[in-house]
């Protein structure tokens, strides 16, 4: 593969590629169940990190938000440990081969298959003669950015485990179709010390840029101040903390706290339990934000750096535009061969 003069990518276990979308404030729950993973990947993976702007626009987004928002998240990766020297990380619409092989993809894909997909069904909701086209074949356009790279692996949470079965089976119908191998496909990479983190004010509820109550996450953006206030005002119950983990039982509250805990030490739930056995909810709260602050601390001091000097950001998007383009530029070709367009001379 060439790169044209930039660090060429690493041949690994495998290739991933993710996507993560530009659609404001990262919070606790995308750097705990996904970021943090992403850095981790890094080691056994050559890794290409997607910002999809592309999959963003299919629900309306302010567009002064949504440049703000880009940097932002790319700041955010990049404070959390994302290394866009060793590996990509860029923005969807700076590659231009994501949307043309989305468009060979809208050919493959069968009306029946989207039909089935449960994301368009819950984002489109009651209203959806009026969903946009764009939301619809979303999952065409999420296995293009996938299989444009030929990755072999894709770190996905439930929510979006259905659309990568989708795009399997478009490389699979594309395989046969076509008579040639031109895609793996790809696998999931399920989440290893990831989690799903809950909503502070409902443990039954994802911790979610959506919710209306900012109490409710903690943001990646947030102080020391604003993450002590959070997790004082987390909601609890009043039983003491449990100290196993089938007291965790018609407890989410309770649950999404102490994981959040485990999460950020890193250990296992048992020790976690142990270390905190007898302790008031209030004093485990402060030890909880003291941990968080720890934690979210440089990250929130490297992501505000990076804000404050764009330049630098778009900098290095550019430079994982380069390489990325340089990949997906080859597999197009490819596939408009297999596929029997006229070649450009
Ligand atoms: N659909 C994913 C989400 O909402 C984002 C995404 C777009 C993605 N393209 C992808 C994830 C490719 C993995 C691989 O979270």
């Amino acid at each position: 593969m060439s790169t044209s003069g930039s660090t060429p990518l690493r041949p690994l276990a495998g290739r991933i590629l993710s996507g993560i979308q530009p659609t404001g404030n990262l919070h606790l729950g995308n750097y705990l169940g996904a970021i943090r993973n992403w850095v981790a990947l890094q080691k056994d993976f050559e890794c290409l990190f997607c910002i999809v702007d592309l999959h963003a626009i299919t629900v309306w987004q302010d567009p002064k938000d949504l440049i703000r928002n880009t940097r932002e998240v790319a700041a955010g990766m990049i404070a959390a440990g994302v290394d866009p020297v060793a590996n990509a990380l860029f923005v969807q619409s700076h590659v231009p081969a994501h949307a043309q092989l989305a468009w060979v993809f809208n050919c493959v894909a069968r009306l029946g298959w989207l039909n089935r997909m449960t994301q368009f069904k819950d984002k489109a909701g009651k209203n959806r003669e009026n969903a946009s086209v764009g939301l619809y074949v979303y999952p065409n356009l999420m296995a293009a950015d996938i299989l444009v790279y030929k990755a072999t692996h894709v770190p996905v949470g439930e929510d979006q485990k259905q659309h990568l079965e989708l795009a399997r089976d478009i490389a699979q119908k594309f395989n046969i179709d076509f008579g040639k191998t031109v895609f793996p496909l790809p696998e999931p990479v399920i989440r290893g010390p990831g989690m799903r983190v809950m909503s502070l004010r409902d443990g039954l509820k994802k911790m979610s840029k959506s919710e209306e109550s900012d109490y409710s996450r903690i943001n990646m953006t947030d102080d020391r101040d604003a993450i002590a206030l959070k997790f004082q005002k987390a909601k609890t119950d009043p039983l003491p903390l449990p100290t196993t983990p089938a007291e965790f039982e018609d407890r989410p509250e309770a649950a999404n706290l102490i994981n959040i805990y485990a999460a950020l030490t890193d250990r296992a739930l048992p020790e976690v339990l142990a270390e905190i056995t007898g302790l008031q909810f209030s004093a485990f709260k402060t030890k909880l934000t003291e941990t968080a602050v720890a934690v979210l601390g440089p990250i929130n001091a490297e992501m505000k750096r990076l804000m404050n000097d764009p330049t630098e950001i778009d900098r290095v998007l550019a430079r994982g535009a380069e390489k990325a383009n340089a990949i997906a530029n080859d597999v197009l070709k490819e596939v408009y061969e297999v596929v029997g367009f006229l070649p450009r001379h």
